[in-house]
């Protein structure tokens, strides 16, 4: 593809991809109706020996490929949590494969390394992190008090190097940040207790299974992490942590990590970070906090409340690509300690030694992440913290925030439903009056008529505290859901419940 292809075929995508997002806003449905197979039964089993021509290409992407999404960016896409996106991050997406940069080391592209230190530094700053996750103590001078880019505001100092104190570094997403958190922790316990203690890792019977994943990986394995029960709101109960930890102790085993959640999967629960922190400082235990979905929330100061705590924390993790405007991937990971993650995952053949790093001079992000190689997705939150504006991202949380409110006030006026558990942010569960399969029902019928995708969880519910319940859940953050497609979603549920219970 010579150059002048390559500028028309680009114009040409970029028309595809805002038509793509025009129609999906416009149009239903949400889920694909395509069986098992059939994607791969309508392409060819080998690849093309002769090249085809762009236009064919391009016409199977419309032919075959789009009939057979999940439209994720459908603004009547309410399953899971988001995984959003916006045009500056796209265009983002577009420049870092036009850049082509592999940003392993310092050397391999200082640019890519160093805008990613500044820009976790931003972030840090505006979810309300404390100074000591970040690269540059605030007493070295203010973040930056201007735009970032060429004119206005101050200009940090150096890139400080390798080997000591806090920073933050973007990961793939959030189970490999809880991984590094896990081999971080293993090291340093390692380091304190020697090779032949037992280590033991603690988390809520609510946490995300990333962290099981991640225990399984490390080698720590699954008996060796200790799923905490919860209390009503299904948060981690800091007694029942307190306990299982002294019984651990008195057989001889070792506690060495703690992962708490601040806003988990199934219902936006919050782990009272504040109090388990504390316990986490009195075992010497690396207390990481998984905030993958909520904390996009902390950049708006009034929700933050349940931050209270981070300040003793050892890592903490939040994904921009599911709420902040930013596409996949892209989790945000900071720690205090890099020490330990150096510790845990730096080794330099002698292929990748040069200067800056010999000089520990630099930050080469292969130590802080699993694999080598790392896309420049610094630009993302670059373009988007830019075009948006710290103002603008807050008005986009707050604007789903709002949604979900009335959402929430619409099912407690209909005396057919139940909220399951209170609303957590933009997060509302709630259940038919009904039994666990009638509310299945539902959640099928609704997902059959195209309109609008919601997914469910089973946990225990405000009215039925002891036995787990089948959970309708509705999860706004989609860039383009607006008042219409929520008030849309509620006439679809009220619809589709006139219908079953007929
Ligand atoms: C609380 C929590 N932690 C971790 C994850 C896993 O996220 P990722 O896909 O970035 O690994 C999720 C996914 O929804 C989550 O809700």
């Amino acid at each position: 593809m010579s150059a002048d292809d390559f500028r028309r075929h680009a114009h040409a995508l970029a028309d595809f991809i805002a038509d793509y997002h025009e129609r999906i806003v416009r149009e239903a449905p949400v889920l694909s109706a395509v069986a098992p197979g059939e994607v791969m039964g309508q392409l060819p089993s080998h690849a093309p020996e002769s090249g085809e021509s762009w236009d064919d290409i391009l016409g199977d992407v419309g032919d075959r490929i789009l009939p057979a999404l999940t439209h994720w960016q459908s603004p009547n896409f309410f399953g899971y949590f988001p995984a959003n996106a916006s045009y500056p991050a796209m265009l983002a997406e577009f420049l870092c494969a036009g850049l082509g940069v592999q940003g392993m080391l310092w050397q391999t592209s200082p640019a890519c390394t160093e805008l990613e230190q500044r820009v976790l530094d931003w972030l840090a700053h505006a979810i309300g992190l404390p100074e000591a996750f970040t690269f540059r103590p605030e007493a070295s001078g203010p973040a930056s008090g201007g735009s970032g880019g060429t004119s206005g505001g101050s200009r940090g100092g150096g890139t400080s190097g390798q080997s000591s104190g806090g920073g933050g570094v973007i990961q793939g997403t959030a189970s490999e940040a809880t991984l590094v958190a896990m081999v971080s922790a293993r090291a340093r316990a390692r380091g304190q207790l020697g090779d032949d203690a037992r280590l033991i890792a603690y988390t809520s019977e609510q946490a995300h299974s990333s962290v099981m994943k991640a225990a399984m990986i490390a080698g720590i394995g699954r008996d060796n992490l200790r799923l905490i029960p919860t209390d009503s709101a299904l948060a981690m109960d800091p007694d029942a942590l307190r306990s299982r930890i002294e019984a651990d102790l008195r057989s001889g085993l070792r506690p060495f990590f703690l992962c708490a959640t601040l806003g988990t999967t199934s219902t936006g629960a919050f782990d009272p970070v504040d109090a388990l922190g504390s316990i986490a400082q009195e075992h010497a235990m690396w207390h990481h906090i998984d905030a993958a979905w909520a904390g996009s929330a902390a950049i708006c100061p009034e929700h933050r409340g349940w931050m209270c705590g981070v300040e003793r924390a050892d890592s903490f993790c939040f994904n921009p690509h599911k709420w902040l405007l930013t596409n996949f991937d892209c989790s945000a990971y900071w720690t205090r300690d890099r020490a330990a993650l150096l510790d845990a995952l730096s080794i330099t053949p002698e292929y990748l030694r040069n200067q800056a790093s010999d000089a520990g001079a630099v930050v080469d992000y292969r130590d802080w992440q699993i694999p080598l190689g790392r896309r420049f997705r610094a630009i993302k939150l670059w373009f988007v913290m830019r075009h948006y504006g710290l103002e603008g991202l807050r008005a986009h949380i707050r604007r789903h925030i709002a949604l979900a409110e009335q959402f929430e006030r619409w099912v407690r006026a209909d005396d057919r439903f139940e909220i399951a558990q209170p609303r957590s942010l933009s997060l509302v569960t709630f259940r038919l009056r009904a039994d666990d399969d009638a509310n299945r029902r539902l959640l099928n019928a609704l997902n059959d008529t195209g309109k609008l995708f919601l997914t469910h969880t089973v946990v225990p519910t405000i009215a039925s505290p002891q036995t787990p319940r089948f959970v309708l859940r509705l999860a706004i953050g989609s860039t383009h859901t607006a008042h219409e497609h929520v008030e849309r979603a509620w006439e679809c549920i009220r619809a589709e419940t006139d219908r079953i219970q007929r």
